[in-house]
């Protein structure tokens, strides 16, 4: 069978085509393609947060609707949690709940479109960006991401791409689909690029915290004091509900350099058209932040850590991938695939099918967030499952490879 590459293929299209390729039924389905750890028995959230949602739903005050903004003390709730770690403190009027982090992307790009506009986002990169902002016919620059610099910002990129018609520059950190955590150093160097351009910053937090590695999480609103940033960010990843649809849009901009009366009205206009979560989901959301144990957190990070370093180790293994960075944060890594050394595979796509076929194991191609040849692979997972798809990547290697079985000389 000849899969055509397909153009503007969204992450859940392509997994979709994968899935239904599978036709092994001997073997188990092992997918590192999707990034919903809740597929795995060893992500669940916290009962903290469970019996908040018991708690909000059974006390019979949340089955209105909510202010199209955000139940107060939501936003009184989340504007505390982020301000720990900034050097100044938010206002509840700051925050803006949002039907998880995509409406929150969906929400920025529609606020900040105008005529002409474009937009600097990451490569590789998270789609639903280059999908809002087609949508709003904003124009799509894209700046790299370097490999060999654990996937630092290519600011001299960005210094050619942006221009007057820039509305803004994305930031995902810690990174999907790369699993980088940006030092503190570097988001200055971002920041102060991004002052240099008049440009504000859209900071993807939704990984905040998620970070193992030898750089701490450090949030880009540290900066708003030098640039706007706004920040998006939802329970969805750190507290594993991304079907509670909770997030938030937050305006990290203490100077008031961005917000003006004009944006803000726009913003709450734009909040009276698109509904947010349950009121009930908002409701326990001030419970949930008090009431998280530190001790779930290190548990996620330390299953986290624990998967991502066997990842490393297997994929050593595995002569046509190499891993040019160790990932230290999120949830995701990007994996370099060498096509010359297989002897009947085109591309990641032609990969990645003949795997979900052969062994029943998906990855996700590269070209689905922006770089051909590589892969991405979620490693959110069971170690025990990791460990058998990449065993299976392994064997799919040398069947497919100019090498026989492992010896070094084909
Ligand atoms: C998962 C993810 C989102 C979407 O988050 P939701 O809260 O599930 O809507 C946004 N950005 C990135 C980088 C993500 O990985
Ligand atoms: C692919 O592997 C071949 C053989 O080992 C090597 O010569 C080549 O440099 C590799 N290509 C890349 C892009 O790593």
């Amino acid at each position: 069978m000849e899969i055509e590459t397909p153009k503007n293929v969204t992450i859940k299209g392509i997994l979709g085509m994968l899935m239904a390729s599978i036709d092994d039924e001997k073997k188990r389905l092992i997918s590192l393609g999707m990034g919903d750890p809740t597929a795995f028995s060893c992500f669940t959230t916290t009962s903290v947060a469970e019996d908040a949602v018991v708690d909000a739903l059974s006390s019979h005050k949340f089955n209105g609707y909510s202010p199209t903004v955000g139940l107060p003390q939501t936003r009184s709730a989340i504007c505390e949690y982020l301000s720990i770690d900034l050097p100044y403190k938010l206002s509840p009027d700051d925050v803006y709940i949002t039907a998880g982090c995509t409406q929150a992307i969906e929400v920025v790009i529609s606020v900040l479109a105008s005529p002409n506009a474009n937009i600097l986002v990451p490569r590789p990169g998270f789609p639903i960006y280059e999908l809002c902002a087609a949508f709003r016919n904003v124009e799509i620059r894209h700046f790299d991401l370097l490999p060999e610099n654990g996937w630092e910002v290519d600011l001299d990129a960005v210094d050619a791409l942006a221009d007057q018609n820039t509305i803004a520059i994305v930031v995902i950190n810690p990174g999907n689909p790369c699993g980088n955590v940006y030092s503190y150093h570097h988001l200055k160097k971002i920041a102060e690029t991004a002052k240099k351009h008049k440009i504000v910053v859209i900071a993807d937090e939704v990984y905040g915290h998620l970070a193992f590695g030898s750089n701490p999480f450090v949030p880009m609103g540290v900066f708003g004091s030098m640039v706007p940033v706004l920040t998006l960010g939802s329970l969805s990843k750190r507290w594993i509900v991304p079907g509670w649809r909770l997030g938030w849009l937050v305006m990290t901009d203490p100077n008031a350099i961005f917000k003006n009366a004009k944006i803000i009205d726009r913003l709450k206009k734009y909040f009276d058209i698109c509904g947010g979560p349950a009121t009930f989901i908002q409701a326990a959301v001030p419970q949930i932040l008090k009431e998280t144990s530190e001790a779930f957190f290190t548990r996620t990070l330390s299953i986290l850590k624990h998967s991502s370093d066997l990842c490393v180790k297997k994929i050593k293994d595995i002569p046509c991938l190499t891993c040019p960075t160790k990932p230290q944060g999120s949830m995701a890594m990007m994996v370099k695939l060498n096509i010359s050394l297989l002897k009947d595979i085109k591309d990641d796509i032609d990969f990645c099918f003949k795997l979900a076929k052969e062994e029943s194991v998906i990855l996700l191609p590269g070209l689905t967030v922006g770089l051909k040849n590589w892969v991405r692979i979620t490693f959110a997972a069971e170690p025990s499952s990791l460990e058998e798809a990449l065993e299976r990547v392994k064997s799919f290697y040398y069947r497919h490879s100019y090498e026989q079985n492992g010896s070094v000389d084909p």
